[in-house]
């Protein structure tokens, strides 16, 4: 009994201590996934990074279309979860526990994340200083500031760096 109290306690800590430096965990939907994963139009064999990647389903959608997908975070349980979930294709997809705000991000043609206003701008900032030529970024629901975005559909807002 005590050993599940304590289970519980420390999974919800993990859950509410990674709202110190990013969003809190909440999944993106199915339509737009999808939506993102159009609007990126990449082509098999091409990577995105996806950052802050919770349990993994934006990584299986994007596996299945036969793309490499380097997820990297910060929440254990959450690393573990989307590992299970993306078992089948493993040999595309990499999952990094760490911060996104930490070490430098592997090379990308793309980028999905779904963060919070607040962390925009810095995203904007960190993409600039990592990018060593063009790349797209979907993001859901939060647009950068300042940026113009290349479309919008469903409340994913894609972006062109070039
Ligand atoms: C809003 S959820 C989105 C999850 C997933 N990308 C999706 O769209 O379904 C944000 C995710 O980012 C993770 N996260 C928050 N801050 C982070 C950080 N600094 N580094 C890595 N992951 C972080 C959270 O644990 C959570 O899984």
């Amino acid at each position: 009994m005590f050993l599940l109290v304590f289970l519980g306690v420390a999974i919800i800590m993990l859950f509410g201590m990674v709202v110190l430096v990013g969003p809190p965990y909440l999944p993106t939907l199915r339509r737009q996934i999808d939506g993102a994963l159009d609007m990126l139009d990449l082509r098999p064999g091409q990577t995105v990074l996806e950052l802050g990647s919770g349990d993994g389903r934006v990584m299986l959608a994007a596996a299945k279309r036969g793309l490499r997908v380097v997820g990297v975070e910060l929440n254990p349980v959450l690393v573990v979860v989307s590992y299970l979930i993306t078992w089948k294709y493993r040999n595309q997809v990499r999952i990094i526990w760490a911060s996104y705000w930490g070490p430098r991000w592997p090379e990308a043609d793309a980028i999905f994340t779904f963060m919070l206003p607040k962390y925009m701008s810095k995203l904007d900032r960190r993409i600039e200083k990592w990018r060593k030529g063009p790349v797209k970024l979907a993001s859901f629901a939060f647009i950068i500031p300042g940026r113009e975005p290349a479309r919008e559909q469903g409340g994913v807002f894609l972006y062109e760096y070039k």
